[in-house]
């Protein structure tokens, strides 16, 4: 048997995060600006332009205003030049909205090749980008993870979806 680790002088410590999100059956649960919002992003599963995956993302974001964005991901032959959905969306509001900040951001998925039964959760890559606008606009962005007929998961700032997210603090030595 090996000593247990402190016996030798290693002093870890496990740590554990919590997050939280909700889960509603179907849209109608939804209040009702949020179930448009929902219909919006299928909406927007028309431009998707994925030949390649044949994988249609769908994004529809509300403003403060109360003007909707919408995007879709953008596939390319050469694969690593495309982007997915979020993104698109966030950056053309970073670079046209920015004054005006996202309250809610509702994110779908489509696919002709299989039936989706859960909602499409963002890549990490977007939520890195999620949480850079989140800092300027300095306020969360909630989230409506939809899947078509289906289920609603939903949870508000970056860090429910991605604890372990890149500080900004981290390039200051903080
Ligand atoms: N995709 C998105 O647009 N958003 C996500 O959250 C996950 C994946 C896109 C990228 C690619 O065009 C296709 O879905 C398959 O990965």
């Amino acid at each position: 048997m090996y000593p247990p680790f402190s016996f030798i002088g290693i002093k870890m410590t496990e740590h554990q995060i919590k997050i939280n999100f909700t889960a509603y059956d179907s849209v109608d649960e939804l209040e009702v600006q949020d179930k448009k919002l929902c219909l919006e992003a299928i909406e927007a599963l028309k431009t998707s332009h994925s030949p390649y995956s044949k994988f249609r993302v769908g994004v529809a974001m509300r403003l403060q205003s109360g003007k909707i964005l919408h995007a879709s991901n953008q596939e390319n032959v050469a694969y690593p030049s495309g982007l997915c959905a979020e993104r698109v969306a966030l950056f053309h509001w970073g670079a046209n909205h920015a004054d005006d900040p996202i309250e809610t951001m509702a994110v779908t998925a489509h696919t002709d090749e299989f039936e989706l039964t859960k909602p499409v959760t963002s890549c990490g890559a977007c939520l890195q980008v999620l949480a850079e606008y989140e800092k300027k606009q300095g306020c969360a962005i909630k989230m409506l993870l939809y899947c078509q007929g289906g289920a609603v998961w939903s949870a508000t700032g970056i860090e429910s979806f991605l604890p372990f997210l890149f500080f900004e603090d981290r390039l200051n030595n903080q």
